[in-house]
């Protein structure tokens, strides 16, 4: 908790939303003495709320331009979510020369780079710790604590959603639907959950990551991603048979031509890869730095109070820094401005695993590895599972590592000849 003498003057707190993250962060600052929570912005004033006893009906107003250009208020916490009205009520703030703690993944991928032109320009800082992976200290961990490092790799499960209907899958035996269905029922999930099983949020959380990591802006669109739509129980189950866990995993990769390989997809991860144990709602990041090594942080990447950990924790950064010098100290203010050059998903470099139905006759085995070698992917493994009643034949194949290319150039190849009924299931295993 943070404490300083009496005669220093309160820092003046701001709160853009107080639904979730805001009530928990309104709960944490209700702890210190040196904060004083001005105003509190919401949309409905009548909403109940459970709110701490000091946040009276007078702290909350509907009037959110009002927050932004209150001269006494040094920060403001901007946790309404969504792009707009966030982006102008941020971009207003920082002309007016405060400084901003955010929780808004979506709003720091997409317009991070003209608001930490806007911040530099007008010497206040941006937080944006609880953006990716709520309560999991990954962000401020990259910039300040291992900041020695050069770091080669990110990898993480960075979709809390997305991983409790995996791992529900995985346990139950039960399809992408219904576990989509029970996550809604049980809150995990939200009513419309497109920006979760699509990869979407995974995407905004990896592209920060990286830009923080490999000191370049990534443009949210040329990040490769794919959701969780298609899985099915045979791939986890086939996953965990061939010594596999299937998760929806955020990768970015720095590559020696200094291109960033950066993807969401689900993927075949080694049971013995630390993510593989990352079940439920919960979140997972390893990095690979040169001196630290291999590094993983697990925790809650969600809800009221693990978020609110890292607002506060955001707040406390700034208001250590205010008090003391009155300025912020330039290691936390973002300088990089060039952008990164991704590395297409079709030179990437993966083992594959793929389900394919075909005919049952002879030959069909033989005619799949012969498209496959003239295409230069090697086969690891390969199995044929079952015969159905409809006289089909399951193949299920392995590849050794390859260039996405090539496997794809084999699929159209293969989707072409008449024993193959349907490509299942591709999935990238990540070795
Ligand atoms: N929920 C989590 O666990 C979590 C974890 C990590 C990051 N985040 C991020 O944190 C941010 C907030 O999420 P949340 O879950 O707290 O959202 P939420 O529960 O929907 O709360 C949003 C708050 O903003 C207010 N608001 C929204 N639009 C407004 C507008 N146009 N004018 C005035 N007030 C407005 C709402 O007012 P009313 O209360 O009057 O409706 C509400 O208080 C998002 O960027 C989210 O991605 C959330």
């Amino acid at each position: 908790m943070l404490s300083v003498d009496n005669n220093k003057k309160k820092i003046k707190v701001g709160l853009l939303g107080a639904g979730i993250v805001g009530t928990g962060v309104l709960k944490a600052l209700s702890k210190h003495d040196i904060i004083e929570v001005k105003k509190v912005g919401v949309r409905d004033l009548n909403k109940k709320r459970n709110l701490p006893k000091e946040i009276n009906g007078s702290t909350l107003t509907t009037n959110l331009d009002d927050i932004v250009n209150d001269p006494e208020i040094d920060i403001v916490v901007e946790v309404l979510g969504g792009i707009e009205p966030a982006r102008e009520l941020v971009t207003k703030a920082i002309k007016n020369k405060k400084h901003i703690v955010t929780a808004n993944k979506d709003l720091i991928a997409t317009y991070g780079a003209e608001l930490f032109d806007l911040a530099r320009e007008q010497n206040v800082q941006i937080q944006f710790e609880a953006s990716v992976c709520g309560g999991i200290p990954i962000i401020n961990t990259l910039k300040q604590t291992l900041s020695a490092n050069t770091f080669t790799k990110i990898m993480g499960i960075l979709n809390g959603t997305t991983n409790y209907i995996l791992t529900e899958m995985l346990n139950k035996n039960e399809s992408f639907e219904k576990c989509l269905k029970n996550a809604q029922a049980l809150g995990y999930a939200e009513s419309d959950p497109t920006n979760d099983i699509s990869g979407k949020d995974a995407a905004y959380k990896i592209a920060i990551l990286a830009s923080i990591a490999f000191n370049q802006r990534i443009k949210i669109n040329e990040v490769y991603t794919e959701g969780i739509e298609k899985i099915t129980p045979v791939d986890i189950q086939l996953a965990e048979e061939l010594g596999y866990r299937l998760k929806l995993i955020g990768l970015a990769a720095k590559d020696n031509d200094n291109r960033i390989d950066i993807r969401v997809h689900p993927a075949f991860i080694k049971k013995t890869n630390p993510l593989a144990s990352v079940f439920g709602g919960n979140n997972g990041v390893l990095v690979r730095g040169d001196l630290v090594g291999e590094l993983t942080l697990i925790g809650l990447g969600a809800g009221e109070l693990p978020t609110a950990s890292s607002v506060a924790g955001d707040i406390n950064l700034l208001v250590a820094q205010i008090s003391h010098s009155g300025k912020p100290h330039p290691q936390f203010i973002c300088q990089h401005t060039d952008y990164a050059k991704i590395k297409p998903i079709s030179e990437s470099i993966n083992c594959y695993f793929l389900r394919i139905k075909t005919e049952d006759k002879p030959g069909v085995v033989g005619q799949l590895g012969t498209i496959f070698g003239k295409n230069e992917v090697s086969i690891n493994a390969l199995t044929q599972r079952g015969i159905s009643t409809d006289k089909t034949a399951s193949i299920t194949l392995l590849t050794h590592s390859v260039k996405e290319e090539k496997v794809q150039n084999a699929i159209n190849e293969i989707k072409k000849t008449g024993s193959v009924k349907q490509i299942e299931n591709v999935i990238r295993v990540l070795e």
